[in-house]
């Protein structure tokens, strides 16, 4: 038997990482740790809460009495858990560095005392990087993160890097482009615009639209990260990118024309204070170990818009009933909408 924590597995891509590793290894007796703040829900783990070789805890990964001693029981730790929205952390950066940094720690101190870990993931960003005007981001550019979510991402990479170097404990830090697909909260753009769009409202887009992310098909994500626990060097970095880079006025564009919804539901807000224009990753050193991506953009936006589609009995209650859903939403863009 394998014991795996999984911290923030209630999330996005927790969630997905979760089902995916009961499904692959049956030798895999997963624990979830997580603290259900607005974006953790216990229904993104459908299907896998009544597993006898799933346990979740509630719980946060900065309280070390219940933290420390989950870790030191575990063979492999893969860490996801941290606050993750950048406009949040433009409004607040409060919660960033008592979770993405405080939070890691807390576990990296646990593990130093974890006698069978084999494995610590440590789930960075693409981010870290900063703005990348042209060519691709390679594991040993310089990090120059430009808002407090990218920056206390980037203080929780090194920090793990550091705990290998001092103390050997295994740490793998990957670096993911943008994720998409299904059980991503509907703040991040593709969910959101997907939602909006469905409900005739507007869809806020920054700026000029011009900015460009690369998107990642969740499940690659997962069988990235899946290849790196068996095959990772410990003190190593690995970008993990989707090679789609998409012009956000496109992806809005695209979005529009699966769900047959007209362009005129785009809305050009004021801008993200210190929007990144561009991230693109260097993948050589993962694919040299034997990953590509597998999922074809154009397929992948089409299935995930089909998930929003015929889920709205999990995205709705969110955006309509959740007061932490409705505060931040009227916050952010009531006045970049004009209907506060
Ligand atoms: P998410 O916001 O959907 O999920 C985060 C999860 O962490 C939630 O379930 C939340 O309840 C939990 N959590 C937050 N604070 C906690 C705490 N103090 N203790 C315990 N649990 C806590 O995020 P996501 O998009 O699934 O991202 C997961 C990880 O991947 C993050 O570390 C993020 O930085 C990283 N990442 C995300 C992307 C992306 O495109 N979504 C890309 C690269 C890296
Ligand atoms: O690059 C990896 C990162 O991707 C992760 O580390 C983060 O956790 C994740 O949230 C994501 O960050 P982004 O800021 O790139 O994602 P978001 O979905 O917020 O925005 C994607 C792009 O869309 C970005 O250029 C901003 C733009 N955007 C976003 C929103 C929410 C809009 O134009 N309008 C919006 O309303």
């Amino acid at each position: 038997m394998v014991k795996v924590l999984v911290t923030g597995g209630a999330g996005f891509i927790g969630s997905n990482f979760v089902r995916y590793a009961l499904d692959r290894h049956r030798d895999w007796h997963v624990t979830t740790l997580d603290k259900l703040t607005y974006a953790g829900r216990l229904e993104n783990l459908e299907g896998v809460l009544d597993d006898p070789r799933h346990r979740f805890v509630r719980g946060d990964i900065a309280d070390r009495d219940l933290a420390a001693p989950l870790v030191v029981d575990a063979d492999l730790v893969v860490h996801f858990a941290a606050e993750t929205h950048v406009d949040r952390s433009i409004l607040n950066a409060g919660d960033f560095i008592t979770t993405d940094v405080f939070g890691t720690f807390v576990l990296l101190e646990a593990a130093r005392q974890a006698p069978r870990l084999k494995r610590f993931i440590q789930i960075s960003t693409d981010e870290v990087y900063g703005n990348v005007a042209d060519g691709a981001s390679r594991e040993t550019d310089e990090l120059r993160p430009r808002n407090p979510y990218s920056a206390s991402k980037a203080g929780a990479d090194r920090l793990a890097y550091s705990y290998w170097a001092t103390y050997q404990v295994p740490v793998v830090v990957t670096r993911a482009s943008n994720n998409y697909g299904p059980y991503q909260f509907p703040e991040k753009v593709i969910p959101l615009f997907i939602t909006n769009a469905i409900e005739g409202l507007s869809l806020p887009l920054y700026g000029d639209g011009l900015n460009v992310r690369d998107w990642l098909h969740v499940r690659d994500h997962c069988r990235a990260l899946d290849l790196l626990i068996e095959r990772g060097q410990s003190g190593e970095v690995y970008n993990i990118g989707g090679g789609n880079e998409v012009r956000n006025l496109d992806l809005t564009r695209r979005i529009l024309r699966l769900l047959g919804r007209p362009e005129h539901l785009i809305r050009p807000v004021p801008d993200r204070p210190g929007h990144d224009r561009r991230y693109c990753l260097d993948t050589t050193k993962l694919t040299s170990i034997g990953w590509r991506p597998e999922t074809d953009f154009a397929d992948g936006l089409a299935e995930t818009v089909k998930w929003y589609e015929a889920r709205t009995d999990w995205w709705r209650p969110i955006k309509q009933q959740d007061p932490a859903f409705r505060e931040y939403y009227d916050l952010q863009y009531g006045r970049r909408l004009g209907t506060s």
